[in-house]
């Protein structure tokens, strides 16, 4: 069983982001799954607090499903052209202490998929997690995209997807994307 784990960034009750995973969820390719994981919980990082009490137990319960699954699949929103505030956040506390970024992210397979209600799909967003993927050693999967703009069209109220393209390419990039993980979980 190849297994993803699927962080949506966004502490909204009714995200779209974590809308997206939980259909994601519902996609997946024979013989792999997906967890749906959120970012609630998790204070703002502060060094002062590591140092006296290590990391918080919403962290290390994250890090624990980070550290079990194959290969990660972060869902952001965008913000002001950027990362969510709060999604950096949770993952600057998963990459401490400095020692387990080789357990967790070194070579990990990541992908990143966005949705908003805007036009631009968070391209932008989508691009600015780069960075921070290489300073963290992860292997990121390229060669999919999806960018979901117009969301509020393409969910339900209750946050079920409604679009029949949506559904598709959000299962062709999963189809690649777990072809990637189970090709570089080989080659390890
Ligand atoms: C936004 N939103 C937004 N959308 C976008 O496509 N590009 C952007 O730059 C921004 N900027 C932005 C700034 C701030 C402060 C907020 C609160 C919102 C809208 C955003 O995409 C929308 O709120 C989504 O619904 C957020 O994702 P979740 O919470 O639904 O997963």
């Amino acid at each position: 069983m190849t297994t993803l784990l699927g962080i949506a960034g966004s502490l909204r009750r009714r995200s779209y982001n974590r809308a997206l995973l939980e259909a994601a969820a519902t996609l997946m390719p024979d013989g792999a799954r997906l967890e749906v994981a959120g970012i609630d919980g998790i204070p703002l990082y502060d060094g002062d607090a590591e140092a006296a009490d290590g990391v918080p137990a919403a962290v290390a319960a994250l890090k624990a499903r980070l550290a079990a699954a194959d290969g990660l699949l972060l869902a952001t929103p965008e913000y002001n052209n950027g990362i969510p505030g709060a999604f950096k956040n949770a993952v600057d506390w998963l990459s401490r202490p400095p020692d387990d970024v080789a357990r967790l992210f070194a070579g990990r397979p990541v992908a990143v998929i966005g949705a908003t209600p805007g036009g631009m799909g968070t391209v932008l967003a989508q691009d600015a997690w780069l960075p921070v993927l290489r300073a963290l050693k992860t292997r990121p999967w390229y060669e999919g995209r999806l960018m979901v703009s117009g969301v509020q069209r393409r969910f339900d109220d209750e946050g079920r997807l409604t679009d029949d393209d949506l559904r598709e390419s959000l299962s062709r990039f999963l189809t690649g994307f777990v072809g990637f993980v189970r090709g570089a979980r080989a080659a390890d």
